[in-house]
């Protein structure tokens, strides 16, 4: 009887729409306010979104997806779990336990050992910091390329006095929309570099996802040549980890031979590749706060330069604390190691990426131009495409009005990462350098939002591009050549383009 009932109805039981594979755990009322309010509140903050109150958020708040996970019930139970004790907490031992598992053997030495190789910090840059001080110390004229530098890292690598190069993939400068990788480095680019600038090159770099690239993934093949290369010119190859579970979610579904594979055996075997990582956990650790580098303790770095391991704990220990905790609180490491657990499993990725999916496939049947693919974690419009036929010019920000009139008139908020985030101002020709994307960024938090959240979100971008001419240009009134100005600088409406 069970099996014909359910032959009968086979079909017809898969809906489009599935239900999320959680319920709520707890839920936070927002506070109502007007638009009237909200543009008020902004215009005193110069129309800055990282200055508006949150509280005044009525909409969806896409300004990152790091550190706004709303945690499991599991994870808040592990809260209560956490041990503060100065030295070797309980949840040090555990989050070893759960390192080993999930990025292989050879990235957490036994403490017994004496030899550490896993250091933890408060968030991601702070480990990007403590790594680039110390090889800043090695020599002048150094180069750190990537296949796309996150914003922090840049900066960090050049208050090092290094410079960092990146290699987008050909694939992502030409706006291919088919291809799935386009997170990959520029295979040629780096070779050229490599033969070139040989002897300035202490360690390669590869963000996965590739943030900066629109969220775009690496695929495995790009890993591992990228690996051979850097290995046959003696070169450590590096991951900026944050979403390395995204990632290999993308190699699963995309990769040729990954189809049949678990989460779990793609990410050590992308693992299997580096010498070591940066990771915020802040994003695929599903915490509200950690971070960690991890050096292989077979690899290359370790091998190439062994006294830099010394010189890492002694600045982590001056800067956050002993290597048994770093800089987070015992309940953090708790909540991080099941964090890790959860991350990894099929219900969670699937529904995850999923729902970024849907999101800017939804935006883009609306009519926007969206950058495609879309990526894991976030969706990219294009700022240049979305002006298209207006009077909007480069150095006019309209990502930045778009995002202060989103924010202001619908309560959404969203993040310009485009020529204003990444460009640069030359006081002596008083011009501004472009850099080569120019994208508003919608970072969706994990765990946080429903359909009609994000459908919200949608339909208010639709009506500033139905009116997209009346968007007026800003005018820097602040900020304009400091260094991350997009965190700084203050902005004003002009009442007319030039
Ligand atoms: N690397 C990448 C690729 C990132 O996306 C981030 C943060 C970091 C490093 C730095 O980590 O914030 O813990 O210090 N990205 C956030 C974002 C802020 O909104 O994309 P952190």
């Amino acid at each position: 009887m069970i099996n014909k009932l359910i032959s009968v109805f086979s079909g017809s039981n898969k809906v489009s729409i599935s239900p999320r594979p959680y319920i709520n755990h707890s839920v936070e009322f927002k506070k109502s306010n007007t638009p009237e309010e909200r543009m008020k509140t902004l215009e005193k903050v110069g129309l800055n979104v990282f200055f508006f109150p949150s509280e005044m958020i009525t909409g969806c708040d896409f300004l990152s997806d790091s550190g706004t996970t709303t945690m499991t019930n599991e994870q808040w139970a592990a809260l209560h779990l956490g041990d503060e004790a100065y030295g070797s907490n309980r949840g040090y031992f555990r989050l070893r336990e759960q390192i080993l598992k999930t990025f292989g053997n050879d990235f957490f030495n036994p403490p017994e050992k004496g030899k550490p190789n896993a250091f933890l910090f408060h968030q991601g840059r702070a480990c990007e910091n403590a790594l680039f001080s110390i090889i800043g110390q090695m020599g002048t004229n150094l180069i750190i390329p990537s296949n796309g530098h996150f914003d922090t890292t840049q900066a960090n690598i050049e208050a090092n006095h290094i410079t960092p190069i990146n290699l987008f993939s050909l694939e992502f400068k030409n706006g291919d929309e088919k291809f799935r990788f386009k997170g990959n480095m520029d295979i040629l680019a780096l070779k050229k570099l490599i033969k070139e600038k040989y002897n300035s090159i202490p360690i390669l770099y590869l963000t996965i996802t590739n943030n900066t690239g629109g969220g775009q993934p690496v695929s495995l093949a790009n890993i591992r040549e990228v690996s051979e290369i850097a290995h046959h010119a003696k070169i450590p190859l590096f991951f900026d980890a944050c979403r390395f579970a995204e990632n290999a979610w993308f190699i699963r579904k995309y990769e040729k031979g990954y189809s049949q594979k678990s989460i779990r055996a793609i990410v050590l075997e992308m693992f299997s590749y580096i010498d070591g990582f940066t990771i915020s956990f802040k994003k695929d650790g599903l915490v509200n706060m950690g971070g960690g580098l991890f050096i292989k303790n077979t690899g290359l770095f370790t091998k190439k330069y062994p006294h830099l391991i010394d010189a890492i704990m002694n600045f982590q220990i001056r800067t956050e604390g002993h290597p048994s905790y770093g800089g987070l609180s015992g309940r953090d490491i708790m909540t991080l190691t099941v964090g890790l657990k959860t991350v990894m499993t099929d219900e969670y990725l699937n529904y995850r990426i999923n729902q970024v999916i849907t999101f800017g496939e939804e935006m883009k049947n609306a009519g926007l131009p969206v950058q495609m693919p879309i990526g894991g974690h976030a969706v990219y419009l294009n700022v240049n495409k979305f002006y298209a036929g207006t009077k909007m010019r480069g150095e006019d920000f309209g990502g930045i009005s778009l995002t202060a009139l989103l924010l202001g008139l619908y309560g959404h908020r969203a993040c310009e990462l485009g020529y204003f985030a990444f460009g640069k101002y030359n006081p002596n020709t008083r011009k501004e350098i472009h850099p080569e994307v120019n994208f508003v960024r919608f970072a969706v938090p994990r765990l946080r939002y429903e359909r009609q959240d994000l459908s919200a979100a949608i339909v208010a971008v639709k009506a500033l591009h139905d009116k997209r001419d009346k968007i007026p240009p800003v005018k820097v009134v602040y900020g304009r050549d400091l260094p991350l100005r997009h965190f700084k600088a203050r902005f004003q409406f002009l009442p007319k383009f030039h």
